[in-house]
């Protein structure tokens, strides 16, 4: 094992750097043209698709945030209603079941228990219409699944998710592509445009990863704090869960994302100089409110670490740390911030000394419930 690291510490670092790759590779066939085609999903694909009325979407962990930034796509660029569910939840739970909706399932694995388990369930109630989209080939999900897509991110060995996750927002977003385009909520300008910046991807991902020497400095301030607050809005929302997520499991430091607009409620409460608080901001229409919740944090003498877009003019001052990470990349902007929270976990964790690649008491495929 030793030998493929190269010159990475550790699998997650090699695999945080893969991500141009894995995404290059994931997108390849699906991008080559200027049009996209619904056969990327399954030659049945079209059909299934000409018959749903709404999307549900079950995973676990990280596959769970991919999917909840897909039901901020979903319903905003294809129109139709979708909703992202913990698998173990799903399986457990009185639900209504909706014969119409797309069940699209999730995972790096194709391995989870609770997940698959997911999966029969939402077919013993009568769903037909089934979607897997999955890093391993002939996993059992795959096989379980009427269509399928497979993200190409390669084989993942940190237990901690990273280029799994950022290929599946990838394949995500071609999925919301291609069923707006079928309900004719994609003009073809919106299509040609959508397409050039995923090929544009790739490019961008590698540049964010030059941030590394400068977040791995941020990282040394967060090696002795209990806990960390990390905000978002929006579809950002759960790109701060996927932050706080890596930051507990590899670096054991307590997090907790919460969407910035219910700071009031409840987390403002903790905030104190040794909470720090990592924010996503990105330049969209929410940037000013996000601004003011930040303010707050402030008020109450919390240390701000912020993840800005390009031109936010949130400066540098007295407990506010900013680093700019991209243009406002639009749709794919979750995708772009989910880098420098994937590096300044790893090294937080670097700094604590934990075993990076096997964090105490998790394992990379939870195959039993
Ligand atoms: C485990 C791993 C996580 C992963 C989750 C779901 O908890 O440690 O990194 O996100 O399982 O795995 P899956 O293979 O279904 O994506």
């Amino acid at each position: 094992e030793m030998s493929e690291l190269g010159n990475y510490r550790h699998f997650m670092q090699k695999e945080i750097h893969e991500q141009p790759r894995a995404l290059i590779d994931t997108l390849q066939d699906a991008v080559m043209g200027e049009q996209l085609s619904s056969a990327i999903f399954g030659f049945e694909a079209e059909n299934v698709f000409a018959q749903i009325d709404a999307v549900a979407i079950l995973a676990c962990g990280t596959s769970f945030h991919a999917g909840s930034v897909a039901a901020y796509w979903l319903e905003a660029i294809a129109g139709i209603p979708c909703r992202a569910e913990v698998a173990s939840e799903y399986r457990y739970r009185i639900s209504v079941p909706n014969p119409r909706a797309l069940v699209v399932t999730l995972s790096q694995s194709g391995e989870t228990a609770d997940t698959l388990a997911a999966l029969s369930h939402a077919v013993s109630l009568g769903h037909e219409h089934t979607l897997s989209i999955c890093n391993v080939p002939e996993s059992a999900l795959v096989r379980a699944s009427k269509l399928r897509f497979l993200t190409r991110a390669g084989p993942e060995i940190g237990v901690a998710s990273t280029k799994a996750f950022t290929t599946q927002l990838a394949a995500l977003f071609l999925l919301t592509m291609v069923i707006a385009k079928q309900r004719g909520r994609l003009t073809s300008e919106d299509e040609t445009k959508y397409i050039h910046a995923l090929r544009a991807l790739p490019a961008e991902v590698q540049r964010v990863l030059t941030l590394e020497p400068a977040i791995a400095q941020w990282a040394e301030r967060f090696a002795d704090k209990q806990h960390a607050l990390f905000l978002g809005r929006g579809m950002h929302y759960p790109i701060a869960m996927e932050g706080a997520l890596k930051l507990k499991e590899i670096s054991y430091i307590h997090a907790e994302a919460y969407p910035a607009g219910e700071l009031k409620h409840g987390p403002l409460a903790l905030v104190d100089k040794d909470m720090p608080v990592v924010a996503i901001a990105p330049n969209d229409a929410l940037l000013e409110k996000l601004k003011s919740n930040l303010q707050e944090v402030r008020a109450r003498g919390g240390e701000l670490y912020v993840f800005a877009d390009f031109d936010t003019q949130i400066a540098n001052s007295d407990g506010v740390h900013v680093l700019q990470v991209a243009n406002n990349a639009g749709w794919l902007s979750p995708i772009l911030h989910t880098i420098p929270l994937q590096l300044l976990s790893y090294h937080a964790a670097l700094q604590k000394g934990t075993d990076v690649d096997k964090p105490r008491n998790l394992a990379k495929s939870v195959t039993v419930e």
